[in-house]
């Protein structure tokens, strides 16, 4: 299966301002965790707002998954 790095549609959690699901996690692991943060860097949230719940979801999994690659219990 080709792994082609192009925006994929299925890449983009705002789809007014095309805002890529690995932009907003580059966000987030650069210490920028705060949607309204998120919001002006990106302009994601800031069209139609429906995405706004997709971003605090998307926030919360990437910051989960950097606590427990960053904990060794369980
Ligand atoms: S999809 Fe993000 S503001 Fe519309």
């Amino acid at each position: 299966m080709p792994t082609n790095k192009t925006k994929n549609p299925d890449d983009i959690i705002c789809g007014c301002t095309g805002t890529t699901k690995e932009k907003v996690k580059q966000l987030i692991q650069s210490g920028i965790t705060d949607v309204n943060d998120i919001a002006s860097k990106t302009g994601a949230t800031t069209g139609c707002g429906s995405c706004d719940i997709d971003i605090v979801a998307f926030v919360e999994n990437v910051k989960d998954q950097k606590n427990k690659s960053n904990t060794h219990t369980n």
